[in-house]
């Protein structure tokens, strides 16, 4: 089993739109459990908007001691499904704020995750919290979105910078980490010049596929669906994408 992570300290860079996707691509070949480790919820709004009430979910896994992984496994597709998150997870590092061992509790549970799984796909909220540590914590591979802007490298710097903190303290060693390009348009001299100062600076970790700018991501989250069911057209990156990282992996 391979446990990725998608993570960037910034909102909305693509973090969702890439997990579902890549989450897609892979079922097709593997079996694939992806978790919502966001507060904010998005892959449980998403994709299991149908289910009103959720017996437990992820909030449970970090809270309580005989809740794990099993207990919240809903499917969504054939090979494919989610760990729910819900709003009460907001305040999950206040509650757990006096625990010891807190940046391991999903490590403690790792063996909750059914081994019929191939790949777990974790989607993060944009912030430095308790969460995003458990998830780079249990992670083989941490993707970092990043869109045309300077504040999303930033905060791929902030990445790199928790990257250290959780080595300095022994709770990790090394991570293979890497950016992918997404948002970006194909004509304007902005992102053209931006894109040049990427491949310069962050050449080693750079992936080659580039997610470019369409409405169709949009509007396949709000079908409740997946790019791949919504447009064959810009199914194909994710194809590329699932392509690149089976060969890092
Ligand atoms: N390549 C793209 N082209 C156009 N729109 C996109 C693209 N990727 C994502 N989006 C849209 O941009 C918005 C933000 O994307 P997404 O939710 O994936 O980002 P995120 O990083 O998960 O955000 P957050 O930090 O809030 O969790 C969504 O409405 C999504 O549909
Ligand atoms: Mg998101």
């Amino acid at each position: 089993m391979k446990i990725i992570s998608i993570a960037n300290v910034k909102g909305g860079t693509g973090k969702t739109n890439t997990t579902i996707g890549l989450a897609k691509e892979l079922s097709k070949k593997y079996k694939v459990l992806v978790i919502d480790n966001d507060p904010q919820s998005s892959i449980t709004s998403i994709l299991l908007n149908d289910i009103k009430e959720f017996d437990n979910t992820l909030y449970d896994v970090y809270l309580q001691k005989n809740i794990g992984f099993n207990d919240c496994i809903y499917e969504f597709q054939e090979n494919f499904y989610i760990v729910p998150n819900c709003l009460n997870s907001m305040t999950l590092d206040l509650e757990l704020s006096s625990k010891g061992n807190r940046e391991n509790i999903l490590l403690n549970k790792l063996n909750t995750i059914p081994t019929v799984f191939d790949f777990v796909i974790i989607d993060n909220s944009p912030f430095i919290s308790l969460q995003l540590k458990n998830s780079i914590v249990i992670s083989d591979l941490i993707i970092c979105p990043i869109d045309n802007s300077s504040s999303s490298l930033q905060g791929y710097n902030m990445m790199m910078k928790t990257l250290k903190t959780l080595q300095d303290d022994n709770l990790i060693e090394n991570k293979n980490i890497y950016v992918l390009r997404n948002r970006f348009d194909k004509t304007s001299k902005f992102t053209k010049d931006f894109n040049k100062a990427v491949e310069e600076n962050l050449k080693d970790v750079l992936l080659d596929t580039i997610i470019f700018n369409s409405i169709k991501y949009k509007e396949a989250s709000a079908l409740h669906t997946t790019i791949q069911e919504h447009s064959t057209e810009h199914a194909k990156v994710f194809t590329d994408l699932c392509n690149e990282i089976l060969d890092k992996i």
